[in-house]
Order: C-alpha cells, then structure tokens, then sequence
C-alpha cells in the first residue's frame, strides 16, 4: 500500500468554565499515511510529533469501548474503525485530501474532542438499564427468547447515535435513541417483570414518540443496533399495552386506519384524530400558508387505486408479526 499525504483539519475548542462557552478555531496538520490508517492513528501521530495539546478519548482501538466516537468529516464515527482512505475529500485549493475532525454533536464539549458524557448517560440510567423483578418476568426462557435481546446489546454506549440525531439537536429533553435501544432491551427480556410500566414511562413526553424516523442513528450506529427499529417495536407494543393517548399514537393509529380503509391519506382527518379540533384550529395559519403555495391536499376523502393489494399486504403484515418484528419464532428447545 503506498503511502499518501493528507491534510487533517482539526477543531480545537477551548471551554471556559461553568458558563459553556466554548472558543473554536481550526488548525491544519499535514500527515503521511496509508490509505488503511485509521483515524485514531492519524491522530496518535499527529499528537506524538506535532503537537501534544490536541485532545480526544480513546481506549481499546477495536471499536469496542465506544470512547473514540467523533465527528470525522461530517459524520459521527468511531476514530479507530475509520479508514483515512475512505474519508479523505479533496477541497478546492487544497495541495493534498483533507480529513475533517470534530467533537460529536448534541453533547456539551470540554476540550478539542473530548466531550461531557454525563448527560448521554444520564439519559441512559433514566430508562433504569437492569432486570426488574414483577408478574411479567417469563419463568420459561427458550434457546431463541433472546434474538430481540442480542440485537440490542451490541450497543458500545458511544453516542454516534445521539451524536447525529435531529430531534436531541432541537430537543435536549429527548431521552435519544441510545437509550431507547437500551429501553427496547429491558421491555423485550423474557425476564423483565415491569415491561407494562415501562412502556406506560416510555410513552411519556420526550420519550418513544418524539423520534422522528429521520434514520440517521441507524446510518451512524458503528455495531448495527439501528435504534430507530427498536423505537418503532417499542411503539408498537405500547400501542398494544393500551397506551394510545398520545400525540404520537393517536397519529399511528389515524394513519392506519386511513391506510387499511382507503388506501390514501385523508390529512384534515388525521389531524382531527392526532390533536382534536382545537388543534386543528391552531393549525389554520400552516395551511392558509400551503394553500397559497398549492399544497393543501383535497380534504374529500377518496379510494386509491388498488386497495385490495394494499389490504392483502397489511393481512400478510397482521398475519406474521414476527416478521415485522424480525423475531424468531419460539420454539421449544430441543
Ligand atoms: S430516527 Fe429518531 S432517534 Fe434516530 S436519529 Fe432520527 S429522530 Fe433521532
Ligand atoms: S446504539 Fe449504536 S451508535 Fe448508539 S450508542 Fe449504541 S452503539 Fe453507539
Ligand atoms: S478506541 Fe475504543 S471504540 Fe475506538
């Protein structure tokens, strides 16, 4: 493999204190390497020869402790998974490709790359990570209970998840999906015995129906947890528990029933289903807006066309919920 130089654009952050105001500027390195360095060891090389102040975390260089997760080149990665090769970029009137780092987004950050992990884990702790004894707890745990268990416990806690996620960008009350991961954890344990009373807290504000289904924690997850799926099982069986007073699990459940009767969305209606009248009222203003855009959609309901398939694929859907849920079938062990 032949080496290269690149150009590694770094963000240097200086926090001052208690008040949170954090001093950023960029600074520049050049650097030879293999296109298969990692990132990490780029930047171990740029710290032990060029400049000892430059700070981040790191520990186990095998994408397992989680501690390396930083935003390289636009994106939230795991420093010693990411190839220089991969992310390199050529920018106009640069010499050679450049590689951009920075803190994760949507956490409080201490120096250069180093960020405040405390409030991503007290999110975490708020969702109570352990078994909970109660009447729920299953006393029969088959060979296969554990394949919604396994998916989740992948997670390494590094935050790329939250780091890229849009609502905790507008909303820092949002338990994030980390957490939710950690949450879809406990409730789908064979052994947990308060899995009701979690989905009730899980449908609380800033809980389960605040994620938007923007996708972009399953794009950045470095083990393949894909959060964003175990949010929506969460939902799902909140719905099933009962808990459908809410914004969000009224909208679900609008949203179904327009798909199974008609085929098409009927938008007037599901909003009078999701927020009531006085609701629907306060929206007046939005949809004089679209209205003179020309995107007001018809308020008359209508029958698109080939209900029936899209009928026979919801009775494929209700038929094998397992498939929905990528759950394996129980079985008895052998
Ligand atoms: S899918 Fe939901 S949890 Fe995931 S990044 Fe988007 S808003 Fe956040
Ligand atoms: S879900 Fe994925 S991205 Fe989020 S903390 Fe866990 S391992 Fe990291
Ligand atoms: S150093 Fe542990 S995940 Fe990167």
């Amino acid at each position: 493999m032949s080496i290269k130089t690149y150009i590694f654009r770094v963000q240097r952050n200086t926090c001052h204190g208690d008040n949170g105001k954090v001093d950023t500027n960029w600074q520049e390195y050049i650097i030879e390497c293999e296109e298969t360095t990692t990132v990490l060891t780029a930047l171990d090389d740029i710290r032990d020869h060029q400049d000892s102040t430059i700070t981040y975390r790191q520990s186990c260089r095998s994408a397992i402790c989680g501690s390396c997760a930083m935003k390289i080149s636009g994106k939230t990665r795991l420093a010693c998974k990411t190839h220089v090769g991969i992310v390199a970029r050529s920018v106009e009137g640069k010499e050679h490709q450049v590689i951009e780092v920075a803190p994760q987004g949507n956490q409080p950050v201490l120096k250069d790359m180093a960020i405040d992990i405390a409030p991503f884990f007290d999110r975490v702790i708020k969702i109570q990570p352990f078994i909970k004894g109660g009447d729920e707890a299953d006393t029969e745990v088959h060979q296969n209970s554990y394949d919604q268990v396994n998916h989740v416990t992948q997670c390494i806690m590094c935050g790329c998840c939250y780091s890229e996620c849009t609502v905790a960008e507008v909303s820092p009350e949002y338990i994030g999906p980390a957490a939710l991961a950690k949450a879809f954890r406990f409730v789908s344990d064979p052994r947990e015995g308060c899995k009701t009373a979690r989905l009730k807290e899980l449908s609380e504000d800033h809980m389960m129906w605040s994620c938007s289904r923007c996708a972009m924690c399953v794009e950045a997850c470095p083990k393949d947890v894909a959060p964003m799926e175990a949010i929506v099982k969460l939902r799902t069986r909140g719905i099933q528990k009962g808990f459908t007073n809410t914004t969000g699990a009224k909208h679900a459940l609008a949203f179904h029933e327009d798909i199974t009767s008609r085929g098409d969305l009927n938008e007037f209606s599901v909003m009078m289903r999701t927020i009531g009248i006085f609701g629907t009222m306060g929206e007046i203003p939005t949809a004089l807006h679209l209205l003179k855009k020309g995107k007001i959609p018809s308020p008359i309901p209508h029958k698109a066309e080939g209900i029936e398939e899209v009928r026979k694929m919801y009775d494929i859907l209700e038929k094998n919920p397992l498939d929905v849920e990528t759950k394996a079938k129980e079985v008895e062990p052998e």
